[in-house]
């Protein structure tokens, strides 16, 4: 999902800082978004969630990025963003369809790829017998993904979560909660200052996991927030978690009115 940001007015009877703070600030939040990115696999530091397991739903995590995908890995993002998306989406889905193609493989973009063992109970007819030929321990095919980046979002490094997938199959067996707190750890331990996403307002299944399971919050920078006039035409929300008192004043508090007596 596209990162999205509206300006806002952050309170102009704030004292601004000095335009040499501004830039040192700058670049420390370049810095670590440079040293979150240059991570080859953003597992690593969490071995713990590279495997999944729960009532007959044995699953594999890898890290991936954009510049790096395979053919089929590409066809099946394609095809599964298709299968998901495009209801949500309505009229929109042909232009969507285009930007999400191109974001797909941007160098920026990191992933997070579930696989489901060759073995399983959800594998298809197909699969399985593609496995029983192979005649060798296989990895399973993919049944969903993450496609996050490390982005500045209103002056804040944060983690932006552009995309979570999964197939019919495995949806409602946890993955999704288990994705998003992996999500959440990466996203901390990169010392990003929040979690942000996109939702469409169409798609109240995910608007629901969001907002009421994963606790998530309609930020500051969503139209509905910004201008509700701007929300009514806007087909999505803004929505984050955030991990820190800056994070927290300026993405998910409300804006300071100024008083004039
Ligand atoms: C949205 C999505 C990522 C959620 O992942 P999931 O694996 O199906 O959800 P989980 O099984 O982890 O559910 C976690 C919790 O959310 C709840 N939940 C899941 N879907 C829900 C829904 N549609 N409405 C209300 N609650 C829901 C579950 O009951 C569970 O609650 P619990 O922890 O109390 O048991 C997944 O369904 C999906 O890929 N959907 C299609 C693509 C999509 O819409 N992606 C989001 C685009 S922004």
């Amino acid at each position: 999902m596209e990162s999205k940001g509206l300006s806002r007015n952050n309170g102009e009877n704030k004292a601004k800082p000095k335009r040499k703070e501004i830039i040192e600030k700058r670049k420390a939040m370049d810095a670590l978004i440079k040293v979150a990115s240059a991570e080859k696999d953003c597992l690593s530091a969490f071995p713990a969630f590279r495997h999944y397991q729960i009532s007959g739903l044995s699953a594999f995590l890898e890290s991936g990025r954009g510049d790096k995908l395979s053919s089929p890995v590409k066809q099946f993002i394609q095809n599964l963003l298709k299968a998901n998306m495009e209801g949500p989406y309505g009229s929109e889905w042909p232009a969507e369809e285009k930007v999400k193609r191109r974001e797909m493989v941007a160098p920026e973009a990191r992933y997070v790829f579930v696989r489901i063992a060759s073995s399983g109970e959800f594998l298809t007819t197909s699969e399985r017998e593609k496995t029983a030929a192979s005649c060798v321990e296989e990895r399973g095919p993919i049944v969903g993904f993450v496609h996050f980046r490390f982005v500045i979002e209103e002056e804040l490094p944060v983690l932006y979560v552009y995309e979570l997938q999964l197939e019919p199959r495995v949806q409602g067996k946890g993955l999704g909660k288990f994705l998003m707190q992996l999500i959440e750890l990466i996203a901390c331990k990169n010392h990003m200052g929040a979690v942000v996403l996109t939702v469409q307002k169409a798609n109240s299944a995910a608007m629901n996991f969001y907002l009421y399971k994963m606790r998530y919050v309609t930020s500051t920078i969503s139209p509905s927030r910004v201008d509700p006039l701007i929300g009514i035409e806007k087909s999505y929300e803004i929505l984050c978690k955030t991990f820190s008192n800056e994070a927290k004043a300026i993405l998910e508090e409300p804006l300071e009115l100024v008083h004039s007596v």
